[in-house]
């Protein structure tokens, strides 16, 4: 693939990690972001725009060899918010990409598209381990922009990857990230691995590392030649120091979705 990859989100946390990581494995970075991404490092470009801006991400794209679509709101917010930014956003991202003839498109998913489902007492989840389960407003965005990207790669034929990603962090922290941790490595790993994997169609995999107490099946992630690095359970004996071993009796320990399950999470009309 020749021409840079178009980085929406390029100044948050994981856009950050991948600017400096993707140019390691030989991509050329156009990052783009609703806020200043800051100086533009060798041989990167860098853009202002808004997702929600159809013109000008069709501007952006013009070129790329790839979308990764990294921008959004990375947790729970109102609907009005969530709609707009993450549902709006992606329908952009992935029309940009037709209109310009983008041919690949990684996505960030979240494992909040399943976060009702209920933590396994043993064996592994597969991505298609039964219907979407979302947990929160910000979730159904995530299962939604699963189904665009699937409309997408059926109707258009465009390579769309979508990475169920746990927790992005420099270390675990907490005990519920004992099982979703993705670090910063892996990050760039995955990504590097939806760029480059030959022809994948449509594609929806657990972007986590190698946790030891894992609870998703990252065969699916692996046959895209993601090979991940990191292991939570190097911090495993802090963590139990500090927080004790999980209570299967507390309800943030019952689902993969964690806190996110609970009803702090309920929309304000519904808590009266
Ligand atoms: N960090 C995690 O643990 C995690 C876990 C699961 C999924 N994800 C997903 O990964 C992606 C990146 O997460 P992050 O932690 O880097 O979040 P972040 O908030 O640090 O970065 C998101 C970036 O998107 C930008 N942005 C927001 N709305 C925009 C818009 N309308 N147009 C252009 N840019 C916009 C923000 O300015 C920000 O720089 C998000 O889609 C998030 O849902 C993250």
């Amino acid at each position: 693939m020749s021409g840079p990859v178009l980085l929406t989100g390029a100044a948050g946390e994981i856009g950050t990690v991948l600017r400096e990581g993707l140019p390691e494995r030989g991509w050329a970075v156009r990052g783009l972001d609703v806020v200043e991404v800051g100086e533009p490092r060798p041989g990167e470009e860098v853009l202002v725009a808004d997702v929600t801006d159809l013109d000008a991400l069709t501007a952006a794209a013009q070129g790329a060899a790839a979308v990764v679509h990294m921008a959004g709101i990375p947790g729970e917010s109102d609907w009005a918010a969530i709609a707009h930014a993450n549902v709006e956003g992606t329908y952009c991202v992935l029309e940009a990409a037709r209109r310009a003839d983008v041919g690949r498109v990684v996505l960030a998913s979240s494992n909040h598209a399943t976060g009702y489902t209920g933590r396994p007492a043993s064996g592994l989840l597969r991505e298609d381990d039964g219907l979407p389960r979302p947990d929160t407003y910000y979730g159904v965005s995530k299962v939604t922009l699963e189904a665009l990207g699937s409309l997408y790669a059926d109707r258009y034929g465009l390579d769309v990857v979508c990475l169920r990603i746990g927790t992005h962090a420099p270390e675990p922290p907490d005990l519920r990230a004992l099982a979703t941790w993705l670090s910063p490595r892996d990050t760039v790993a995955l990504v590097d691995a939806a760029l480059r994997a030959p022809s994948p169609g449509f594609r929806v995999v657990w972007g986590v590392s190698a946790n030891t107490r894992g609870w998703w099946d990252l065969t699916a992630a692996r046959s895209l030649g993601y090979d991940p690095q990191d292991d939570a359970e190097a911090y495993a004996d802090a963590l139990l120091a500090a927080y004790g071993e999980a209570d299967p009796a507390d309800p943030v320990h019952a689902r993969v979705g964690g806190p996110y399950t609970l009803p702090e999470y309920d929309a304000e009309g519904a808590r009266s």
